[in-house]
């Protein structure tokens, strides 16, 4: 269903890796509802090659860029004004990675090489992102930037290891970024606090499935489909939210207000 939410609008879209990823779908879905966009992702994600059928089926095109390396990110930027002919409208952070949970180093033990660049790619990485639009002045008014983000920033999520410390970060620079952007450009700085979602960095996490099970469980309205997740993105790069900004948006089903729920409790009545 198109509506041309997004028709005429520019943008850069960060971290569709394979067809499971939420930039997948939010790439999917923005080219339905009218938009043009450049795709990126880290050169070592490229050579898996999926993404080249997205570029096709979305007539984009990919400009490779390490979102930890501030002369990539000059680099994508500057020639993604080029190929889109303007400034840009929208850019999606979808990006996430830790070496600790990687290779399962228990929080307590952390290596802290791997724990900066955990830091590096999962959260300083939207910093760069913003300080490098900034800096080349590529937003346009009303401009939208979000970066994706979940519960455990707020809350413990033990195997969520040194990510929920990322994720803290990562909402702060939201808030921050998010001041300085809208008193100069009215550019918007939000992250959506997604869901856990079955994808490429979702299953690395430890007990995945089994948190899905219990996420799903304590969720009203069940946990929300990364598809789901690319609709409630494009609403954020619509002109039908130009004063949310600096805000962290829960799209989870409820998961984040709920204290327990009845199929839950029922599992403890024999006890
Ligand atoms: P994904 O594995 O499909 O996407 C992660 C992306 O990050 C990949 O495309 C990967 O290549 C990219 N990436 C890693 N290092 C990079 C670097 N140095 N430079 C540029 N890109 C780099 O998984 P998913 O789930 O779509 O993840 C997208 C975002 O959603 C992440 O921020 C993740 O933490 C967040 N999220 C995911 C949830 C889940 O359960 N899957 C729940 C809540 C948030």
């Amino acid at each position: 269903m198109a509506n041309d939410l997004l028709k005429g609008k520019r943008g850069i879209i960060f971290g569709a890796l394979n067809s499971q990823s939420i930039a997948w779908k939010v790439a999917e879905r923005a080219h339905e509802e009218g938009a043009t966009f450049v795709l990126t992702n880290a050169p070592i994600a490229m050579r898996m090659g999926e993404i080249n059928n997205l570029a096709e089926a979305t007539g984009s095109k990919i400009i490779p860029a390490d979102a930890t390396s501030v002369e990539d990110l000059d680099n994508l930027v500057t020639q993604s004004m080029e190929i889109l002919g303007g400034k840009i409208d929208f850019v999606l952070h979808s990006i996430g990675m830790s070496p600790n949970v990687r290779k399962k180093k228990h929080y307590t033990e952390n290596d802290y090489r791997f724990y900066s660049q955990t830091m590096d790619v999962s959260a300083m990485s939207l910093h760069k992102t913003l300080a490098t639009l900034y800096k080349h002045d590529a937003m346009s008014e009303w401009g939208s930037v979000l970066a994706l983000s979940y519960i455990a920033a707020q809350r413990i999520f033990p195997d969520y290891n040194d990510m929920a410390d990322a994720k803290s970060l990562l909402e702060s620079i939201a808030r921050s970024f998010g001041y300085h952007y809208g008193i100069k450009n009215k550019v918007r700085v939000n992250t959506i606090s997604q869901s856990p979602t079955v994808t490429t960095a979702g299953q690395g996490i430890k007990g995945f499935q089994e948190f899905i099970n219990f996420s799903e469980q304590m969720s009203p309205l069940g946990n929300a489909s990364a598809l789901a997740c690319a609709d409630y993105c494009l609403s954020m790069f619509s002109d039908l939210t130009k004063y949310v900004t600096m805000q962290n948006l829960f799209h989870d089903g409820g998961f984040s207000n709920t204290g327990v729920t009845q199929p839950v409790i029922e599992r403890f009545g024999d006890e």
